[in-house]
């Protein structure tokens, strides 16, 4: 495994469409283990593959609850409700800003064995789903915040 470098904004690879993952090859194996160890080397509760420069519809998610998510190819099916609060992202270090999205979201994805699979979120859960997945077709949160990004405050 290996700590991957987190692009930021205004690289050329967050703007990108990525493209579906076809097989997971021991590469993308790879990918995704090394999107982990760099999303919680970061202290990140999510990272999509162009984060480290690989335009792939891959995410990695882990809202500590217990339970981390890898999410290839994935999709949204259901959206519901509404909520609005702070919101960070590792390519946009230091920042932070209100994003409103759904309360609740269904997403469908395929697993490290290509099996399909319906994760129900709500919450923070949600949030992180709709966050990463944005990230695959080049969008970034500042586009969708409600404010301009601020200095995230010390404690
Ligand atoms: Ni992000």
């Amino acid at each position: 495994m290996a700590i991957r470098t987190i692009r930021i904004m205004g690289d050329e690879c967050l703007k990108k469409k990525c493209k579906s993952v076809r097989e997971v090859t021991p590469r993308v194996r790879e990918l995704i283990e090394d999107m982990y160890e760099t999303m919680y080397e970061a202290r990140g509760v999510g990272l999509a593959a162009p984060q480290v420069g690989i335009l792939k519809r891959i995410v990695v998610i882990d809202v500590m609850d217990g339970n981390p998510l890898t999410l290839i190819n994935p999709e949204i099916i259901y959206r519901g409700g509404e909520q609005t609060d702070e919101e960070g992202c590792l390519s946009v270090p230091g920042k932070c800003a209100l994003v409103t999205r759904p309360m609740y979201v269904h997403c469908r994805a395929f697993n490290e064995n290509m099996e399909e699979f319906v994760v129900e979120a709500e919450g923070l859960l949600a949030r992180a789903i709709c966050h990463e997945l944005d990230h695959l077709d080049g969008i970034l949160y500042p586009e969708k915040a409600l404010e301009e990004p601020h200095d995230v405050e010390e404690e």
